[in-house]
């Protein structure tokens, strides 16, 4: 155990949305350098904790204390909510990830344009670089977004359902990369339902269930009959197909 408090902690934090309350005393922290995923049926609030963290939805009560900066730190919403029609290539959207320290208005020099060639070789996304976001497959896309958090040298990154319609190789890819900001020592968070992805992903797991949310190792998932109760275990991921 770090004897140096996490980036990243909640402190009895309660969520609502609309006037209804979807999770409530909700205490723990996210380590450093770690990837955790974030585990739970359809509806049990997930998304709903990612936008608390990011600070998109203000806590009823409790609250969220991050001392990564404001610039270090990125989202990948749930592919549905995304609307990438803006015309707008993918070089281009990677340049972006450069806003939030250089800002929007500078323009980019040289060093900018070789560590975003850098990072779409690194994606496979090079033969890309000039094709309209509107024109990408969900896989991508999905290096595309993860490419932009990358050149925004992202040190807190929440994903949410992140290989949902990607295939194999581009879920290698992500995993490769998320590993390696992992060991970086970014913060990661990762929404995930399928549990052998899980496994091979995360270092420790947080499962949301009736609105409240327990830290638990990530061989619970990994060994039926591991340390997490089974009733526990298949109310927490009933209605999840395995994607
Ligand atoms: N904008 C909203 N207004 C009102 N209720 C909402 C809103 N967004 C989500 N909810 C409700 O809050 C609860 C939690 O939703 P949330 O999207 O966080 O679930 P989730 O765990 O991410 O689900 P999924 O696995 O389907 O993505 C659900 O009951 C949902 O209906
Ligand atoms: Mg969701």
């Amino acid at each position: 155990m770090d004897a140096k408090p996490a980036r990243l902690r909640l402190h009895d934090l309660q969520l609502a949305q609309g006037n209804r309350t979807v999770l409530e005393h909700i205490d723990g922290e996210f380590r450093d350098g770690a990837i955790t995923a974030l585990i739970g049926a359809n509806g049990t609030g997930k998304s709903t904790l990612i936008q608390g963290i990011m600070g998109m939805l203000k806590p009823i009560a409790g609250r969220v204390e991050c001392r990564v900066p404001r610039e270090r730190r990125a989202w990948l919403p749930q592919q549905l909510a995304l609307d990438l029609t803006f015309p707008m290539s993918v070089e281009e959207l990677v340049m972006t990830g450069s806003w939030p320290s250089h800002g929007a208005l500078k323009g980019y020099c040289a060093a900018h344009y070789r560590r975003g060639r850098e990072i779409m070789a690194r994606l496979g996304i090079s033969h890309l670089a000039h094709r309209p976001l509107g024109e990408l497959s969900g896989g991508q896309r999905q290096r595309a977004l993860l490419g932009r958090t990358l050149m925004q040298e992202a040190k807190l990154l929440l994903l949410d359902e992140p290989f949902a319609n990607v295939d194999a190789e581009t879920v290698e890819v992500l995993m490769t990369v998320l590993r390696d900001m992992a060991k970086e020592g970014a913060t990661i968070i990762v929404v995930l339902h399928d549990m052998e992805q899980l496994s091979r992903l995360a270092d420790e797991a947080v499962v949301l269930t009736g609105g409240h949310a327990r830290w638990v190792p990530v061989e619970s998932f990994a060994q039926p009959g591991g340390t997490l109760p089974v009733p526990f275990l298949s109310q927490a991921i009933s209605g999840v197909s395995a994607c």
